[in-house]
């Protein structure tokens, strides 16, 4: 059996667009206000700033050389780089299904909220009708429960949307996305932030936001949540850039793509941040309640903040809501492709599969499990609880494991440095190896200390300790099991390590001599 030649990006241009689709996402629009707010406003940009250089971009670039050096999905080139880090491969693709089958169901809300937005549905109290009238929410955390038919079928849209563009491939498919989804959704952010900015009392929000309270600089968990934030919102950790990277021209300026990527993704982020608190800083205007009670996080902020403040405004509602959950729409979509597509392509990687059949049976299981679980009464919790533990001890976890093992056991982070090096026009150095050999771990270590800790301090949102084992702890274990597992497996033929790239040497030079 011979392997199927690996599919590429049809431009860089086009491989920037859907690294960049996949960083920004639900975590820039809802999340970084948010979390800037909270920890120290303006004062929060300078930790978040050094978080996006001593380890985002770095820890970046990790993922993009193995990706791009071992030319397969996550297993798959780790497994090429050591036998002994194919599990981490693996528990990627199931910290990406754990992802894609909840982050679908809230693209599946804002859908609903688009239409929601045509004369304000969600009435006087945004709130009770987010969680009474449109969610239907169980009194109680439970696993089984009746299905809201208003969260169903918009959550089969995206799936058959996702499952769609996937089914085309990575130039057809998410490449053209890509480039539909990125362009249109900064130009309809660019309208919304300019909009929001003309509100009254836009500037008090803005005072709230860029504000700095130093006292917070010199506070560790505004650190940690900088660097969380990062990670979360790069895509970093969960196998992706691996994936896209392995799409790639030999020659690829990997180092020049990694800024440019970050960059684009955290200034997309700052445009956000203003964007949102000029809208909070309207309607502590109109309802003369403080900047600081509006923000709050999540779900609260974008379907029940962001409702409130619409049927505040005397014209334009439904435009200004309708761009707003179309963004959030867009940001979303381009990322559950990108978390989708490890898991296809690992399977392929692995099996065989042509694309189409993996879609198909791959993508189908997603869905099913996805659409099973979540648009139901418990699906708020459930979402609530598999989003913390994931994120906590999977992505994070996750990240600092592959770099201990392949900086620290299996030294190997000279051949990165010396790859990424000979393929790029913006060359890492020895900085990046300090970077990522000894910042990003320690960072990571810290991060992880401090949030154990606070899970033994107190129960994640007050869930029961049983609930927690299950959809919290549970699933984040049996993503590492899996991971074990997977990698004990026999794996021969194509594409394995018995097969190892070593062709990056031969294709540069007969890229050379063209
Ligand atoms: N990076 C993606 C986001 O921000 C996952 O939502």
């Amino acid at each position: 059996m011979t392997a199927r030649p690996r599919e590429q990006w049809g431009t860089r241009a086009g491989f920037l667009l859907a690294a960049i689709g996949s960083a920004i996402g639900l975590g820039n629009i809802w999340r970084f206000p948010y979390i800037a707010y909270e920890n120290g406003g303006g004062a929060f940009l300078l930790p978040y700033l050094i978080a996006l250089l001593s380890a985002g971009i770095p820890l970046l670039i990790f993922e993009y050389t193995i990706g791009h050096k071992f030319r397969g999905s996550p297993p798959l080139a780790f497994r090429r780089l050591s036998r002994f880090t194919e599990s981490i491969g693996w528990w990627q693709v199931a910290i990406c299904f754990v992802i894609a089958v909840y982050y679908a169901v809230i693209i599946a809300w804002a859908i609903r909220y688009v239409g929601f937005s045509v004369g304000q549905q969600w009435g006087s109290d945004p709130g009770a009708f987010f969680n009474n009238d449109f969610l239907h929410i169980a009194d109680q955390p439970g696993f089984a429960a009746p299905f809201v038919p208003g969260v169903l079928w918009p959550l089969i849209a995206v799936w058959v949307v996702t499952l769609g563009v996937l089914a085309f491939g990575v130039r057809r498919g998410i490449e053209a996305a890509n480039k539909i989804f990125i362009p249109l959704l900064v130009v309809l952010f660019l309208i919304l932030v300019v909009r929001a900015l003309f509100l009254p009392g836009a500037l008090d929000g803005l005072d709230a936001f860029f504000s700095p309270d130093w006292s917070s600089i010199t506070d560790g968990s505004v650190w940690v949540a900088a660097y969380g934030q990062i990670f979360f919102s790069l895509s970093v950790g969960f196998g992706i850039m691996i994936t896209y990277a392995s799409y790639l021209k030999r020659k690829s300026d990997l180092g020049g793509s990694a800024l440019v990527a970050g960059f684009a993704n955290s200034s997309f982020e700052i445009l956000a941040g203003i964007g949102v608190f000029a809208t909070l800083g309207f309607m502590a205007h109109q309802t003369g309640v403080a900047v600081s009670e509006a923000a709050t996080s999540g779900p609260g902020l974008a379907f029940v903040a962001f409702p409130t403040i619409i049927s505040e405004l005397s014209a334009g509602a439904a435009w200004f809501g309708i761009l707003f959950f179309t963004c959030l729409v867009l940001a979303g979509l381009s990322s559950l492709i990108s978390i989708v597509q490890v898991i296809i392509s690992s399977v392929q990687d692995r099996t065989g599969l042509a694309r189409v059949p993996a879609v198909l049976i791959v993508g189908g299981l997603t869905a099913a499990v996805s659409i099973g679980l979540f648009p139901t009464r418990n699906g708020l919790y459930l979402l609530d609880v598999a989003d913390h533990f994931i994120n906590q001890y999977g992505i994070v976890l996750a990240a600092f494991v592959a770099v201990i093992l392949v900086a620290w056991v299996l030294r190997k982070l000279d051949v990165l440095q010396t790859h990424t090096d000979t393929v790029s026009n913006l060359k890492v150095g020895r900085l990046w190896m300090v970077l990522l050999g000894v910042i990003t771990p320690l960072v990571l270590m810290w991060m992880m200390i401090d949030s154990l800790r606070q899970e033994f301090e107190k129960n994640y949102g007050d869930y029961t300790t049983d609930y927690l084992l299950t959809a919290g702890w549970g699933v984040a274990g049996a993503a590492i099991v899996f991971g074990v597992v997977m990698a004990l497996l026999p794996w021969r033929g194509p594409g394995t390590a018995d097969d190892e790239d070593n062709s990056t040497s031969v294709e540069l030079t007969k890229e050379a001599k063209s």
